[in-house]
């Protein structure tokens, strides 16, 4: 077992009702307030009215307008101004995962005097942050509990993770009846990624029996609920263990004590959005049974038998090898039964940048340290055959 060093400062509010709570929170963190949003979602199920009712009392400016992979130029920038101008005390992102991770590159950028870029690169290192507030709308990144933001440069292609400990939302409001009106399509990814981060954790070289049982059950939980959600999107249960199931996904503690894997599938797949801007979760539903089938071998079979054999009932008196080829069809058979497109030219992606994306993965991602360790080669042979 690792050594680790594990802290998570964040306090989860969860259940039906529990933005009631918020003046009491916001309150002592300051009166001017950010309130960061995307698209308009929050209008249309009646949290927007909702927040500044309960926050009449505090000076509110805001941002919105915040996209799916959120932009450093405008969003973040634009976030960072408004919140030197103003003397904002603290931010509140109301959103998905792209408005979280755009408010925490802004309560960086807020207190540092150069360019925010610097800090997203890791050029500097943020002395301060503001403080952030968040009301989860989506179940899927799991950035309300971690400290993590992926911001998207569009000019230069980069869609870089950044993370410094000072990030940690203060304070998160889960309550799975905001997420009813997510889409089917949006559902299903949340679930890919949130299967993912599990997997990503899952898959290394050195494991523990606890940690095992923990992510297999966060597989299940989240398949089945998925199920669920998509069958009936207002069943409060099913809503709800998939909110906490994907809460927990980043925050490092499905892992606590493995060894690190490099995150494979997420650096391959922060490319395909940075290139192409296409979803996420689809982009690593698509890549990880093509990852998997690639990186199957003696020495990583067992692996994939304990996965096959825990999470998908295969039967563990096959072969080794069969049970292993069982389970790598039995993921993509579940995504595909969610309704993710399965090829990456479903989602606009053709060969033609296969290259330039590898070579741009190998140089900024280090696979070289990953769990089975990939080359250019190896990458742009993985991204190949998703196609
Ligand atoms: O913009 P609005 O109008 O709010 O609509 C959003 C958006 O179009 C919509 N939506 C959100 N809540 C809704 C809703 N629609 C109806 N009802 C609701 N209640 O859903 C769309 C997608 O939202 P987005 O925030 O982009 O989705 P997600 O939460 O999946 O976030 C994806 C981003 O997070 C990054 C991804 O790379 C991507 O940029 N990640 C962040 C991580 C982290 N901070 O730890 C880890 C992840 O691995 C991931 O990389
Ligand atoms: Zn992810």
């Amino acid at each position: 077992m690792q050594n680790f060093d594990y802290q998570t400062p964040t306090r989860l509010i969860f259940g039906e009702g529990v933005i009631e709570q918020l003046p009491a929170v916001m309150g002592a963190l300051g009166r001017k307030v950010l309130l960061a949003y995307g698209g308009g979602s929050i209008k249309k199920i009646g949290l927007y009215d909702k927040v500044r009712t309960l926050l009449r009392d505090f000076e509110l400016l805001e941002l919105s307008g915040i996209q799916p992979n959120p932009k450093y130029d405008p969003s973040v920038l634009e976030g960072v101004r408004l919140c030197k101008d103003n003397g904002v005390e603290v931010i509140l992102a109301v959103g998905g995962g792209s408005v979280l991770d755009c408010a925490k590159a802004i309560a960086a950028g807020a207190r540092y005097d150069g360019d925010p870029w610097d800090l997203i690169t890791y050029r500097a290192k943020a002395g301060d942050a503001l403080p952030i507030v968040d009301i989860l709308t989506l179940a899927a990144t799991g950035s309300e509990y971690d400290c993590g933001c992926v911001i998207s440069r569009t000019e230069t292609n980069d869609k870089v993770g950044y993370m410094d400990e000072r990030l940690f939302p203060v304070c998160s409001f889960l309550d799975p009846t905001y997420t009813f009106t997510v889409s089917k399509k949006q559902t299903a990814a949340g679930c890919a990624d949130a299967m993912n981060h599990i997997m990503e954790q899952y898959f290394a070289e050195d494991t523990t029996l606890l940690n095992d049982g923990f992510c297999e059950a966060g597989l299940k939980s989240l398949m089945a609920n998925t199920r669920a959600c998509l069958a009936d999107p207002q069943d409060y249960r099913a809503r709800a263990e998939m909110m906490f199931a994907c809460t927990l996904g980043c925050n490092g503690i499905y892992a606590l004590g493995n060894s690190q894997t490099g995150w494979p599938l997420h650096a391959i797949e922060h490319a395909l959005s940075a290139y192409y801007d296409i979803t996420h979760g689809e982009g690593l539903a698509i890549i990880t049974p093509r990852w998997m089938r690639y990186i199957l071998s003696e020495r990583t079979v067992d692996r994939f038998v304990r996965y096959g054999v825990n999470v998908f009932g295969i039967d563990p008196t096959l072969a080794r090898l069969e049970i292993a080829q069982r389970a790598i069809d039995a993921t993509y058979a579940f995504f595909e039964e969610i309704g993710i497109p399965m090829h990456l030219r479903d989602v606009g992606i053709g060969e033609e940048r296969i290259g330039e994306m590898a070579h741009h993965i190998a140089v900024n991602e280090g696979l070289e340290q990953a769990y089975v360790p990939l080359n250019e080669q190896d990458i742009a042979a993985i991204i190949t055959a998703s196609l």
